[in-house]
């Protein structure tokens, strides 16, 4: 099965393919995307993308990753990405995300995250979606609150980031609390 293409009101999420390896060098290649996530090298190195765009088919005909350019309808504009990554087949998986820095605060995570969130509770059949941000990022904090998820902890001093230890703050969604009538 190929990996389908999903549709919010303002975005497409597609598959990656090598054309966007430019962009994804650019955007995920910031600073302040690196600097709070856990996978994404800074400096960003010349052909990482490519890498990094390869690898898709293989994780998703394996079932363990599932990975989505975020474009906006307007313009085409590739703005982020956004997956699943640990697929437990018809258990759970881990939901990550970056948006590019130009595009941040106008709702474009969240609305691709609750098309996500449909395909992992529809598609996959899933039980159950958690994401982890770093403490000092609310505004990843904010995008799990909007899509209705529940804080359950805080992981103390769980990764290592720059040198230095961080908590990671843990949020997840059940199947049942899952209302895709609700979508924004
Ligand atoms: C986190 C991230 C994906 C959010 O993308 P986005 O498209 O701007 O998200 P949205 O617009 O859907 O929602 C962001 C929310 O955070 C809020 N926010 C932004 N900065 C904030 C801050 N410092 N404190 C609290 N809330 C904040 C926004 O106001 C918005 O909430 P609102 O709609 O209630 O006003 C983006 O900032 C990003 O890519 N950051 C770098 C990579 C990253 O951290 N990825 C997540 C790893 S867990």
């Amino acid at each position: 099965m190929n990996q389908p293409t999903l549709e919010t009101k303002r975005l497409i999420l597609r598959p990656f393919s090598l054309a966007d390896a430019h962009d994804v060098q650019r955007l995920a290649g910031a600073w302040a995307i690196a600097d709070t996530t856990t996978g994404i090298p800074h400096p960003y190195p010349e052909g990482a993308a490519e890498v990094w765009i390869r690898e898709h088919p293989r994780l998703f005909a394996e079932g363990r990753e599932v990975t989505f350019a975020i474009v906006r309808k307007s313009d085409g504009a590739l703005i982020g990405s956004i997956g699943l990554v640990n697929i437990s087949p018809g258990h759970q998986a881990e939901l990550g995300y970056w948006v590019g820095e130009p595009f941040w605060g106008q709702g474009y995570c969240t609305e691709a995250a609750w098309a996500v969130l449909d395909y992992a509770f529809g598609t996959l059949g899933l039980a159950r979606v958690y994401a982890r941000h770093f403490r000092r990022n609310p505004a990843s904090g904010r995008v799990m609150q909007k899509l209705g998820m529940t804080h359950e902890g805080c992981l103390r001093r769980h990764v290592v980031k720059w040198g230095k230890l961080e908590d990671l703050e843990l949020y997840g969604i059940l199947r049942e609390e899952w209302r895709p009538v609700a979508r924004p």
